[in-house]
């Protein structure tokens, strides 16, 4: 039997190398649905290789463009967000979430209450909204699948059946691109210097989250979530050779670690076979060329998000929703050349600053305060941030 599989976020670098691992076993796999924002064409393109039942675009003005790209393909084509989350709620044997941002939440849990698997890449959602998401993925009998390579290492080594000897979970970082580099040198960093990270090629919002270490942050959170694992019980390791994606400890000294190359289809190709194995097209890991692998602890006053995670866990579910929404409108005004490197980390201290406890008990709270964050950080940068930058010019 194949196993039916439906991409959200079919035109990003997630979605690109689950097309490539999938076309590489077609056999294996139906593909149901893929989805885009905006790319049309390379949607369309995408549908045609895979040979989707359907393609949505959620940018509606792209129909004609998909429509006029697919004409006598046989392939359905829908436009709109209602018609992402219709994709999302059909049924099938195994959802890949691989949008980027808290976009991606409503899919995913319109994905989770059709009850089958959900294999999760798009970590925004689970740290703003953590709580829902798991107790929705419990109550519809769902399994979530970490794609995140840190995530899906410590999902192969962790034992589920007996966590009460596990001691704690260690996060791998790269360190990013910045790594070595001062607080003086990051004030002037160009988003082209930001999105080149040493090992792995992203998506550009989460390679800037790498250069802050944001994306680490956020992964301390999206742990704490997936593995019900105590904020305490959760360390970062600098290891800038990314061989080691993270590791188990047990209470007897074992520790268990899962190693592969930088290469995003490995732990896709886990996620889409599980609980199988599969053959990928992906790199493998040749410890013989490795010279060596390094670990420090991570520079918190350099990297202060690190910090900031296990303080918004500490404080509550609506810093964790002010976290992610700060740090996305911030990102995209740094890609934007609206604000420096370094306003990025300020934007969110004065916003968390500023955030006050809030009650979120369903999704509509967490999307309206989502929201009412996004438009305080604009506001911030707008009359803040850029006037700061004004007055030291
Ligand atoms: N890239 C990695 O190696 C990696 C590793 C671990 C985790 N992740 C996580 O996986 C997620 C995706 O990352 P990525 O690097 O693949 O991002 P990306 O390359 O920017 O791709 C994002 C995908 O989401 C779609 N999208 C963007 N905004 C949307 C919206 N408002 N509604 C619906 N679809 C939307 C995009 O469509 P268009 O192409 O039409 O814009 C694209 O298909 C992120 O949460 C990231 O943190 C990524």
């Amino acid at each position: 039997m194949k196993k039916k599989v439906t991409i959200l976020g079919a035109t990003g670098s997630i979605g690109k190398s689950a097309a490539d691992v999938i076309l590489s076993a077609l056999e294996r796999f139906d593909v149901q649905v893929v989805t885009a924002n905006t790319n049309a064409e390379l949607l369309a393109e995408q549908a045609i290789k895979l040979k989707a039942k359907r393609a949505v675009i959620v940018d509606e003005t792209k129909y004609d463009t998909l429509k006029s790209k697919l004409d006598g393909t046989g392939i359905e084509i829908a436009a709109g967000e209602q018609a992402l989350e219709e994709a999302a709620s059909e049924p099938a044997d195994l959802i890949l979430a691989g949008i980027v941002g808290i976009a991606g939440l409503k899919p995913i849990m319109k994905a989770i209450e059709q009850g089958s698997c959900v294999a999760i890449a798009n970590k925004e959602p689970l740290v703003a909204a953590g709580p829902l998401v798991m107790a929705a993925a419990k109550k519809h009998g769902t399994t979530l699948l970490p794609v995140d390579s840190e995530h899906n290492a410590v999902f192969q080594v962790f034992d589920f059946e007996r966590s009460d000897g596990i001691e704690k979970i260690t996060l791998t970082a790269s360190g990013g691109p910045f790594l070595n580099r001062s607080l003086e040198d990051m004030a002037n960093v160009t988003p082209d210097q930001a999105v080149a990270h040493p090992n792995w090629s992203m998506g550009r919002k989460i390679s800037v989250d790498s250069a802050t270490m944001m994306n680490k942050a956020l992964e301390i959170i999206e742990a704490h979530y997936l593995f019900n694992i105590e904020p305490d019980k959760i360390d970062v390791l600098i290891h800038p050779q990314s061989v080691i994606h993270s590791m188990v400890h047990y209470k007897d000294g074992s520790v268990l670690a899962q190693m592969g190359a930088s290469d995003m289809r490995t732990p896709i190709a886990n996620v889409l076979a599980w609980p199988e194995r599969m053959e990928t097209p992906g790199q493998k890991l040749d410890l013989t060329q490795m010279n060596k692998l390094t670990f420090e602890k991570p520079d918190f006053e350099r990297f202060p998000a690190l910090k900031t995670a296990y303080q918004c866990l500490e404080s509550g579910l609506h810093s964790c929703v002010a976290l992610n929404a700060a740090n996305e409108v911030a990102v995209e005004a740094f890609l934007t050349n609206n604000i420096g490197f370094l306003d990025i980390m300020d934007c969110i201290d004065h916003i968390l600053g500023k955030t006050k406890t809030t009650k979120l008990d369903t999704i509509t709270d967490i999307i309206e305060f989502d929201e009412t964050i996004r438009a305080k950080t604009k506001d911030f940068i707008t009359n803040g941030v850029t006037k700061k930058a004004a007055q030291s010019s």
